[in-house]
């Protein structure tokens, strides 16, 4: 081999060296680049040529040296990283395996399985403020200004200015109606002009009512309320996606009874039982022996709400239906004090698991 062919072989070989850790790239190094190593024999041979020689085979060899070099700092770059990455998986500061995910809130679970069964029959949901005022909560559903209905949910006013008690008309919601009021609003033009065919949304929601709390009652507690607006939507309409909703939450045994009720905000008004999902409807301590359980109220949006929100009763009806997630939750995993649900003890919340 002359050394031109000997320069080109052993450029190639440096050209492709390859290394997968730090040790294999020195290896190479001693291989090629050490007082013994290849590059460096060459060179001692290099430095007996004739100057002429030299002349021609200078600059190869010097591209053969640096071609090392270069080759060998990459390999020290990758190799380096892998190393840190390998750290990295094994660094003895990381919290122990298995790591401890929380669970989800149980009212959490259950108002997303109530929004995803009404989504599945074409529910959006709809969000709206905690701290509203009287217009949406009460004035826009019916209940006239001195109303007597406006008791029936006793309700915490919120102070204009601090420690000023004022007639005020900012109040915490006490039912998220308020949500519907904002939607029916807003949808109104967009109904007029046809931009809009029908309203159907779930407004779920925390709600603030003024009372003393029990294992049975809160001054907080959660909603979610749904609504329809279409032109022609009848009572059977309602009575239908109720039974579709009470069936998947429930089992596909369970019963629903409407009872009539009143509302300031439908008419007629009703509230609806499910068959005691406990006893079979057999009758148990759970139902009181009656084989029904209350869950919802709800009913045709009185004409006077639809007006008052400006869309136009004759073209328009609707149906609403207003639940409390509590109550839904306390039917399903039989929580009997309803205080379990704010006091965040993870002794109780760990024991559920999305259904
Ligand atoms: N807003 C009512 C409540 O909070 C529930 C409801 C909603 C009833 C819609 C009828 C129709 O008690």
């Amino acid at each position: 081999m002359t050394l031109q062919e000997r320069i080109t072989e052993l450029q190639t070989r440096v050209k492709e060296m390859k290394a997968s850790n730090l040790s294999e790239v020195e290896e190479l190094r001693i291989k090629y680049l050490s007082k013994k190593g290849e590059v460096s024999e060459l060179f001692n041979e290099f430095r007996t040529l004739s100057k002429e020689d030299k002349a021609v085979f200078g600059q190869a060899m010097n591209q053969l040296r640096q071609t090392a070099e270069a080759r060998l700092n990459e390999l020290k770059e990758v190799v380096g990283q892998a190393v840190s990455k390998a750290e990295v998986r094994e660094d003895l500061t990381r919290t122990p395996d298995p790591i401890a995910i929380g669970t989800r809130h149980p009212l959490s679970l259950v108002r997303e399985q109530i929004i995803d069964i009404f989504s599945r029959i074409g529910f959006t949901v709809a969000e709206g403020p905690e701290v509203e005022d009287d217009k949406h909560v009460f004035g826009l559903l019916n209940f006239a200004p001195e109303h007597p209905a406006r008791d029936m949910q006793d309700t915490f006013f919120v102070e204009k200015e601090e420690g000023v008690q004022q007639p005020t008309d900012v109040l915490l919601r006490t039912h998220t109606s308020s949500v519907q009021t904002r939607v029916m609003t807003e949808a109104a033009e967009r109904l007029r002009t046809g931009e809009q065919q029908s309203i159907r949304v779930l407004c779920p929601g925390r709600v603030y009512r003024n009372e003393a709390i029990s294992a049975r009652a809160h001054c907080f507690f959660h909603q979610v309320e749904g609504l329809y607006i279409a032109r022609n939507v009848s009572f059977a309409d309602l009575r239908q996606a109720l039974l579709y909703f009470a069936k998947e939450m429930f089992g596909e045994n369970t019963q629903i009874r409407l009872r009539p009720s009143y509302f300031p905000f439908t008419e007629p008004s009703a509230e609806m039982d499910i068959s005691c999902h406990i006893c079979g409807g057999k009758g148990c301590g759970f139902c009181k022996n009656t084989g029904w359980v209350e869950i919802l109220g709800c009913g045709m949006v009185d004409p006077n709400v639809l007006e008052a929100c400006g869309i136009d009763s004759k073209e328009f009806s609707g149906y609403a239906f207003g639940m409390g997630v509590e109550r839904i939750a306390n039917l399903k995993y039989r929580v009997k004090d309803l205080r379990l649900f704010s006091e965040n003890d993870v002794r109780f919340l760990n024991q559920f698991v999305a259904c």
